[in-house]
């Protein structure tokens, strides 16, 4: 990841292709999350994911995916069940009645990339589950709302902590947000964390992936040996959203919502 250099201000030329990734990875996960119901599996949602992609001409920017000589990611999809905070690993596992699943996808089209994740139930869930999962939806929406031109990074993770901590949740700290665009990764970092009115002041063409990952208990994750999957030390539930965000004059822009 390239997290310290400039951040890239995308052209008006750029942005409309951002738009267009960004409409394309809405589409899918929409599709994706109406599939996700009991008895599916995780593994069949990558391939549902994997034959949308064809259909429209689409790469998959997860597929393949290995910085720093971590074994390649073998799927385009993150299907990340209950203790699951991230980048749990589509396969055999079926969904079951009162599981919480993160689907997380990425588009790369013409060079560009979208980046986007939801957390839903699987039929009824726990109270304490829904009460984690709309805390989490609402942390990303409070983080968005800070991308306004003059606002410093810095804000976005304080709004998302002071929601998520408000709660009595741990936000996650091991895994942030980042710039998207020409690559899935780029400057700068965004953590769901810290403390307000520090780092680069926000400017209009700036496109953020912001995703806050938020669990019940402790804050802290650990990685399995498949090298990816990452899990809740203390095995609480985890929730994860995602948008791909443009900052405009007028506010931020969600390239991926439709
Ligand atoms: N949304 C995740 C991220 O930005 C998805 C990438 S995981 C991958 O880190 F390895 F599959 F690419
Ligand atoms: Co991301």
């Amino acid at each position: 990841m390239s997290f310290g250099e400039r951040i890239a201000i995308k052209s008006r030329r750029e942005i409309e292709r951002m738009r267009d990734v960004g409409r394309f990875t809405a589409e899918i996960l929409l599709e994706l999350r109406e599939r996700a119901q009991p008895g599916v599996t995780t593994g069949e949602l990558d391939q549902i994911a994997r034959k949308a992609l064809e259909k429209r001409g689409l790469n998959s920017p997860f597929l393949g995916y290995g910085p720093g000589g971590v074994r390649p990611y073998p799927a385009v999809l993150c299907t990340s069940i209950n203790e699951v905070i991230v980048h749990g690993i589509p396969g055999p596992r079926e969904l079951r009645e009162g599981d919480i699943v993160s689907l997380d996808f990425g588009v790369e089209s013409g060079g560009w990339h979208g980046d986007s994740a939801v957390t839903i139930p699987v039929g009824p869930v726990a109270a304490e589950a829904m009460r984690l999962i709309e805390t989490t939806r609402n942390a990303l929406e409070l983080g968005i709302a800070q991308m306004i031109p003059g606002n410093r990074l810095s804000d976005i993770g304080f709004a998302v902590q002071t929601r998520a901590e408000n709660e009595g949740y741990g936000v996650v700290r091991q895994f942030v947000g980042h710039g998207i665009g020409r690559q899935m990764h780029e400057a700068p970092q965004v953590p769901n964390y810290g403390r307000p009115g520090r780092g680069p002041r926000l400017k209009a063409g700036m496109v953020f992936a912001i995703e806050p990952m938020v669990n019940v208990g402790s804050e802290r994750a650990k990685v399995l040996e498949d090298e990816w999957t990452a899990v809740t030390v203390d095995g609480s539930l985890s929730a994860h959203f995602e948008h791909t965000v443009l900052i405009t004059d007028d506010g931020p822009e969600i390239l991926t919502r439709i």
